[in-house]
C-alpha cells in the first residue's frame, strides 16, 4: 500500500493529491492542524487531538464541520493503510476565495491529510540525549492555537541544524523559556518538574498532557510555572514531548551541559512510562 492522502473525501495515492491554488491555508496560514500517532494499530489520544482541533477552528471561527465526520475520515484512512504504527497529518482550512484578507462568508472548510509510517528518531540520540540552542521567540501571539504558521518553527529548527544541534527552544523577549520548535518542554529540578503554564504563548500539548498524568501517577512533582534560561542551564535534567518526539532528553543547551550532560533516571523512568502508556492506552489516558 503506498503512503495516502486524503482530499475532502477522497483517498489517493499522496503524490497525486493537489489542492486548489486559492485555498487560504496556501495563501495567508489560514488553517489548522494535527498530528496524531498510532502505537500498535491504536491511534493514540484521538479523542484529545480531535478536542484540540474543534478548539483550534472555534477561536478562529471556522465554519463548524462535524467531529464525527472527522473521525470518521481519521479511522477509514488508518484502516484502509494497515500501518501499525502511522503518522496522520490533519490539517483543515478555512477555504477557497479569490484572495482577499476580509473573509469569504460560507465557505466549506478543506480536509487534508496524510497518512505516512511513523520515522523513528535515531535510537543514539533516545539514548544519548539530544541538544539544543535558544532562539528569540518571534511567534505571533496566539501559540496556543495549532495553526499551519510554522515559518518562525522552522527557520528556528534550521538555525539549530545549522548550528550543528537538534532542535531550538523559544525564549521571550523577557527571558521566559517557553517550548521547542514542535515541542513543549520540561525540566527537572531536585525530583521536581516545571513546565510553562497554558497561556496564549506555548501549545497545549497532548504529551504533555500525557506527561502530567503520569507524573501523578508516579507521585512526581510538576509545578507549571514560568522560568528563565538560568534555571533551564542550572537544571538536573531537561526534555522536549511532542507526539513525533515522544520524550526526548537535552544534555547540552546553547553549549552547557545539563546536569551531568548525561540521560537523567527521571526522564529515562518517564519515557518507558509515557512508551508503556501509548502501547497499552490505545484510545486515551482518561
Ligand atoms: N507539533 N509545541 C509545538 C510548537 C508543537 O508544534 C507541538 C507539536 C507541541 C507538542 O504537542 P503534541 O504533544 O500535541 O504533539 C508543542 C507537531 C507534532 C508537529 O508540528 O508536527
Amino acid at each position: 500500500m503506498p503512503d495516502l492522502a486524503y482530499v475532502n473525501g477522497q483517498i489517493m495515492p499522496i503524490e497525486k493529491a493537489v489542492v486548489p491554488i486559492e485555498d487560504r491555508g496556501y495563501q495567508f496560514g489560514d488553517g489548522v492542524y494535527e498530528f496524531v500517532a498510532s502505537y500498535g494499530g491504536h491511534l493514540f489520544m484521538l479523542e484529545e487531538h480531535l478536542d484540540r482541533l474543534e478548539r483550534s477552528m472555534r477561536e478562529l471561527a471556522f465554519d463548524p464541520i462535524s467531529r464525527a465526520d472527522i473521525r470518521k475520515a481519521i479511522l477509514d484512512l488508518f484502516g484502509l493503510s494497515g500501518y501499525q504504527r502511522a503518522a496522520i497529518y490533519l490539517q483543515i482550512s478555512r477555504g477557497v476565495a479569490p484572495r482577499n484578507h476580509a473573509i469569504t462568508p460560507g465557505m466549506p472548510p478543506q480536509i487534508i491529510m496524510t497518512i505516512r509510517p511513523v520515522k523513528e528518531m535515531p535510537g543514539e540520540i533516545r539514548k544519548n540525549g539530544a541538544t539544543a540552542i535558544t532562539v528569540q521567540d518571534t511567534r505571533w501571539g496566539r501559540c496556543d492555537i495549532k495553526t499551519v504558521q510554522l515559518l518562525a518553527n522552522s527557520l528556528a529548527k534550521q538555525k539549530s541544524l545549522d548550528a550543528g544541534c537538534d532542535d531550538a527552544i523559544f525564549v521571550s523577549d523577557q527571558g521566559i523559556v517557553r517550548e521547542g520548535t514542535s515541542s513543549n518542554l520540561f525540566v527537572v529540578s531536585g525530583g521536581r518538574l516545571t513546565t510553562h503554564p497554558l497561556t496564549d504563548h506555548i501549545l497545549p500539548g497532548i504529551t504533555r498532557m500525557v506527561v502530567l498524568a503520569v507524573c501523578k501517577e508516579a507521585e512526581l512533582e510538576v509545578e507549571e510555572s514560568f522560568f528563565g534560561t538560568e534555571e533551564l542551564y542550572g537544571s538536573d535534567e531537561v526534555f522536549l514531548s511532542g507526539t513525533v518526539t515522544e520524550l526526548l532528553p537535552m544534555v547540552r543547551i546553547d553549549g552547557k551541559s545539563i546536569g551531568d550532560g548525561k540521560v537523567g533516571p527521571i526522564t529515562r523512568r518517564l519515557y518507558d512510562l509515557l512508551r508503556k502508556q501509548a502501547m497499552t492506552g490505545g484510545a486515551g489516558i482518561i
